[in-house]
C-alpha cells in the first residue's frame, strides 16, 4: 500500500500511524480536529525521540518517519488512501459516524477497516459505503512492540479484502490470527474474563493490588499483572469491551466486577487520567488499595 489514512489519534492511532509510517508509507492521521491529530503527531514524535535517545533509531530515520505522517483537518484527503483504518474511542455511535462520514471519501477498490476491539464487524459493515470492503484489523498496544494483529472479515467480507489486509497485516511485520467474527475475537475474550476476574479478588480482598500483579506476572510469567494491564489499556476501554461480551452473549460469567464500575464512574481510567489501580503522578506507580 502506499498511503494509509487512520482516524484516531490517541493511543491506537498513534501507535498505528508510527507503524505503518515506520514500513515506508504515507500516513494520513485524523481526529475530531486538526489541533488533536496534529497533538497525536506530537506523541509519536515524544516516543520516537525515546528511541533515538536509547540509541534504538538513527534520527535520519526517525525524521523520514515523521515526514510521511500528514495530520489532516478533515476526511477529503482519504480519497488518495488504499485503506482507511478506524481506531476511536470504543463506542459504536461514534465509529458509526465515522465510517458514515470517511466513507464519502472512500476510493473505489480501497478497503475501510476497523480496530475495534469487541463490537461486531458484520453489524458494522452496514454503516460502511461497501461491506464486502470493510474488515476488522485488531492491534495490540503498544502496536509498535506487540508482533499481533488479529484480521477478522465479517459476514459480507470479500476474500480479497481479508487477503489484502492479511498482507497488508504482515508488511508490517506482525504475525496475524485470523477470528470468526465473535465477541471479543480470540484475544480479548480470553483477556478480559482475566481482567475482570483480578478486578473481582480485589472487589472481594482476597488480595492487595500489588499482590494480585505480582502473582500474575511471576506465577504465570505476565509481563504485566492485570490490574496494571487494565490500567494501561484504560478502565474505560475494558469495561466497553466486557459490557460487550456480556451483552452480545447473555452469559454472567461476563458481568462486569463492581469496582471496575465504580473506577469508571469517579473517572479513574488508567494511566491516561493518573489515576486507576495505581496512582501515576509520582516517578513510579504507587497502589491505590
Ligand atoms: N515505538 C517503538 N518501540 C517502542 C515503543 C514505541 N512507541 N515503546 C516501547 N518500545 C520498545 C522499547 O524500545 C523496548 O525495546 P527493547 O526491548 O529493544 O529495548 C521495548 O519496546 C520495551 O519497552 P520498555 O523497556 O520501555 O518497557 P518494558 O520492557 O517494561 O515493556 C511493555 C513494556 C512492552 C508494554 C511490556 O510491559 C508488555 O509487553 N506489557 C503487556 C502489554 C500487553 O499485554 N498488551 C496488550 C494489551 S491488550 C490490547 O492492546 C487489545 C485491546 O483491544 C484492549
Amino acid at each position: 500500500m502506499r498511503a494509509v489514512a487512520v482516524i484516531g489519534a490517541g493511543q491506537m492511532g498513534t501507535g498505528i500511524a508510527q507503524t505503518v509510517a515506520q514500513h515506508g508509507m504515507q500516513v494520513l492521521l485524523a481526529d475530531v480536529d486538526r489541533a488533536r491529530a496534529e497533538a497525536g503527531k506530537a506523541n509519536i514524535d515524544k516516543a520516537l525521540g525515546k528511541l533515538v535517545g536509547r540509541g534504538k533509531m538513527e534520527i535520519a530515520e526517525a525524521e523520514a518517519l515523521l515526514g510521511r505522517i500528514s495530520p489532516v483537518s478533515d476526511y477529503t484527503p482519504m480519497t488518495d488512501a488504499e485503506l482507511i483504518i478506524e481506531a476511536a474511542t470504543e463506542r459504536e455511535e461514534i465509529k458509526k459516524a465515522i465510517f458514515e462520514a470517511a466513507g464519502k471519501q472512500l476510493a473505489s477498490g480501497a478497503i475501510m477497516a476497523s480496530n475495534t476491539s469487541s463490537i461486531p464487524i458484520t453489524r458494522m459493515g452496514n454503516y460502511a459505503p461497501d461491506p464486502a470492503r470493510f474488515i476488522g484489523l485488531h492491534f495490540f498496544n503498544p502496536v509498535p512492540v506487540m508482533g499481533l494483529i488479529e484480521v477478522i472479515p465479517g459476514l459480507a467480507t470479500a476474500q480479497e479484502t481479508t487477503d489484502r489486509i492479511t498482507a497488508f497485516a504482515r508488511s508490517l511485520g506482525k504475525e496475524v490470527v485470523l477470528s470468526q467474527d465473535e465477541p471479543g475475537f480470540v484475544v480479548n475474550r480470553i483477556l478480559l474474563p482475566m481482567i475482570n476476574e483480578a478486578i473481582f479478588v480485589l472487589g472481594q480482598s482476597t488480595a492487595n493490588i500489588e499482590d494480585i500483579d505480582k502473582g500474575c506476572r511471576l506465577g504465570l510469567n505476565h509481563p504485566m499483572g492485570p490490574l496494571e494491564l487494565a490500567d494501561f489499556v484504560g478502565l474505560d476501554t475494558c469495561f466497553e469491551i466486557i459490557k460487550v461480551l456480556y451483552a452480545t452473549t447473555g452469559d454472567s460469567k461476563y458481568r462486569p466486577a463492581p469496582l471496575l464500575v465504580k473506577y469508571v464512574e469517579a473517572g479513574w481510567l488508567g494511566r491516561k487520567t493518573g489515576r486507576g489501580f495505581y496512582d501515576y503522578s509520582g516517578d513510579a506507580p504507587v497502589p491505590t488499595r
